[in-house]
């Protein structure tokens, strides 16, 4: 894509701990950038990447004099506290996913005094696809239809990838000649599929005058091979981090029956003796729920008791609870070896709040890996390389 072999570059907003960046710098995409505001996930992301490309401040104040050249993509998985169910729906008038708007004026800025980036990938809840009934979304398509890019709509989730349902929305902005010229923008089928769900069907049916296109993506995986046993690390055999016996023994004493049922049926043996749990405030008592499936519910950032993922764990024949570790988070987010030199508790924000790597890395190979071919024949090469590097994922897998 760039002149002279020169190798793609990419910048992250939004960075957090930098798994955007762990998932697409295999890929062939070099990091010439990254930014986020909070000091304690920069701290994650040095730990990892280092500090040379970061920038940790608040997105309202970079300029444009602090992006390098050379910038191909921007990513932006940016704040879903005002969208999610779980957070306020403030909509994109909120103070924390408002910051999707400085983000978008810097690709404008971009285009008009230096190129304009090939690509976008926007990144958020799936409430992104309903808040203010569509209108939010609709308000970044506009904008980015305006700055010249084509968008395609996706919905991945973790699950195909590591045993953790997390549905994701992502927004593919590519620039639309280039997109056009590659011949890979095709109008919305309406065909509803895994990728492409009812809700994102039922945007592009309502929002048409939008500049939506659906590009050739093959199907995801059907589902991850490991499973939810497979994740977890060996705890001590006694105390803490296991609850004390009174503490399981009143909190199961206290659940719904369908969730009590759930733990019998570990107990029995079934889904390899082990599920996740959270706790929640249910007519003013707090109750433990349990999936009925060998999957991690999606991770969070632990800012209310609430929201830290519970082990529910019956492989010795009694029920036992413990909080899922820092490593099980790491893992389950597709990193399971990323550096943890952190608390815990700040190792819970960090994952519960980042994105899950191959996913990311399975949509942009797919999506935006025309991208880094420059010819035809570069594209039969690539695909080869990519064939190189889905062997080596499953090899660490
Ligand atoms: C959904 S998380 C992104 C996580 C990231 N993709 C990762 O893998 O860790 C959103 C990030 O936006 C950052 N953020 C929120 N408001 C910001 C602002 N005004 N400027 C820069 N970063 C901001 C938060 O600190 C948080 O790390």
């Amino acid at each position: 894509m760039r002149a002279g072999g020169e190798v793609p570059g990419f910048a992250e907003f939004f960075a957090g701990i930098g798994l955007v960046r762990e998932a697409i710098e295999p890929l062939g995409w070099n990091c010439r950038f990254a930014n986020d505001i909070a000091p304690a996930k920069a701290a994650m992301y040095a730990a990892r990447f280092g500090r040379e490309h970061l920038l940790v401040g608040d997105v309202n104040d970079v300029t444009l004099a602090d992006l390098p050249d050379g910038l191909d993509l921007l990513t932006a998985s940016f704040p879903c506290i005002d969208l999610s169910l779980a957070g306020n729906r403030n909509g994109l008038a909120g103070p924390h996913s408002g910051a999707i708007w400085p983000f978008l004026d810097l690709v404008g800025e971009m285009g008009r005094s230096r190129a304009a980036p090939a690509a976008l990938l926007l990144e958020n809840v799936t409430g992104l696809l309903t808040s203010e009934g569509g209108r939010d979304l609709r308000a970044i398509c506009e904008r980015a239809g305006a700055l010249g890019y084509l968008l395609d709509l996706v919905v991945v989730d973790a699950r195909w990838f590591t045993p953790q349902s997390r549905p994701r929305l992502f927004a593919v902005a590519v620039r639309r000649e280039l997109l056009e010229g590659a011949g890979r923008a095709f109008p919305p089928t309406g065909e509803v599929t895994p990728l492409r769900p009812a809700n994102v069907r039922r945007f592009q049916r309502e929002h048409a005058d939008l500049p939506l296109v659906e590009t050739p993506l093959p199907p995801p995986p059907r589902g991850s091979r490991a499973t939810l046993a497979s994740i977890l690390e060996d705890a001590p055999a006694d105390g803490a981090p296991w609850w004390p016996r009174e503490r399981v023994e009143a909190l199961i004493a206290g659940m719904a029956p369908a969730h009590r049922e759930r733990v019998d049926a570990l107990l029995a043996g079934e889904r390899d003796g082990v599920a996740t749990m959270f706790r929640r405030v249910r007519a003013g008592r707090t109750v433990g729920e349990v999936r009925g499936d060998r999957l991690a519910g999606c991770l969070r950032t632990p800012h209310g008791g609430s929201s830290v993922q519970f082990l529910v764990d019956c492989r010795d024949g009694s029920a036992r609870i413990r909080p899922l570790s820092a490593r099980e988070y790491a893992r389950l987010q597709g990193a399971p070896r990323f550096p943890i030199e952190t608390g815990t508790r700040q190792a819970w924000l960090g994952f519960g709040d980042a994105v899950c790597v191959p996913a990311v890395r399975w949509l942009v190979d797919r999506a935006l890996g025309f991208l880094l071919c420059e010819s035809a024949n570069a594209a039969t090469g690539a695909q080869a390389r990519m064939h190189d590097r889905e062997a080596a994922y499953a090899a660490s897998d």
